[in-house]
């Protein structure tokens, strides 16, 4: 495939005396989408917050773009052209779909009301019906509040904010972190379409799950974490369910000879 969007080495992240992860090489490439697997604890959460800025690794190296860089935070990580969707999601409530999809963001009106800050509704609705619709999410009407909607559309909506910016950047990388924990059937086809438009627009896609019918649906290539080891990484095409399963149970021995 192409460059690399993502490229870390040897990243260990200790909180505290537990050792989250353990040297772990990890890339991903515009374009790609990479799932990534492992038991309850197993260290994806925290490899994604490395990646996002929201947390610093202990030592190891990250680059962007073939560049080196040390995320500080969220923003820096953002500056470069990451999202993030969270496990444990933050959607403004008594906000509606279109001002949450629009948060930090908002078009302003024009002329004086535009000066003194007000936002233009009208617009924003348009612009957020608009970026939906090429993204293919439909969940409910742009001015219903986030607490109208169903946890499974909330998600949705989260996992559409991230996309919208991301799509916004050239060469951006999106970050999902259990996207279709909450979701059911429909909506969870409706995030794997989300995940290949964006592919196919050449945004690289890091998934995190435990859906492995969904992972093998979606990928390029599969990532599993065990223990904070990276036990195995290998084209999803080149990869069975049960080998996939033995990595994440630590049945199957590692595809790397362990340290
Ligand atoms: N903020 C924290 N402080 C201390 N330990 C943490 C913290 N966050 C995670 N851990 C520990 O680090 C390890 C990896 O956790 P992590 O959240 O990355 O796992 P995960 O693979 O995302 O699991 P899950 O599938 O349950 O979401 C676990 O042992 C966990 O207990
Ligand atoms: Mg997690």
């Amino acid at each position: 495939m192409s460059e690399r969007a993502f490229d870390l080495t040897g990243i260990d992240l200790h909180y505290g005396f537990v050792k989250a992860l353990d040297g772990v090489d990890f890339h991903v490439e515009q374009g790609e989408v990479v799932a990534m697997l492992g038991d309850n604890g197993a260290g994806k959460s925290t490899l994604m917050k490395v990646m996002s800025g929201a947390h610093r690794p202990t030592s190891g190296h990250i680059a962007v773009h073939g560049r080196e860089v040390h995320f500080h935070s969220p923003h820096d990580a953002a500056a470069a052209g990451v999202q993030m969707v969270y496990q444990d999601l933050a959607l403004v409530e008594a906000q509606d779909i279109a001002t949450n999809l629009n948060l930090g963001r908002e078009p302003l009106r024009k002329g004086p009301l535009g000066w003194l800050g007000f936002v233009d509704r009208k617009a924003m609705r348009e612009e957020s019906d608009r970026e939906l619709d090429l993204l293919g999410v439909r969940t409910a009407p742009m001015h219903r509040p986030v607490e109208m909607l169903s946890g499974g559309q909330r998600q949705v909506i989260a996992i559409a904010r991230s996309a919208v910016r991301v799509t916004g950047e050239s060469n951006g990388i999106l970050l999902l972190d259990e996207p279709t924990a909450a979701l059911g059937y429909e909506q969870t086809r409706l995030v794997e379409g989300l995940i290949r438009t964006m592919a196919g627009r050449g945004i690289a896609v890091v998934l995190v799950t435990h859906n492995l019918p969904l992972a093998f649906e979606v990928s390029h290539r599969i990532v599993v974490l065990n223990r904070g080891r990276k036990v195995a990484d290998i084209p999803t095409a080149d990869t069975e369910n049960d080998h996939v399963v033995g990595w994440i149970t630590g049945s199957r021995p590692s595809m790397f000879a362990s340290a």
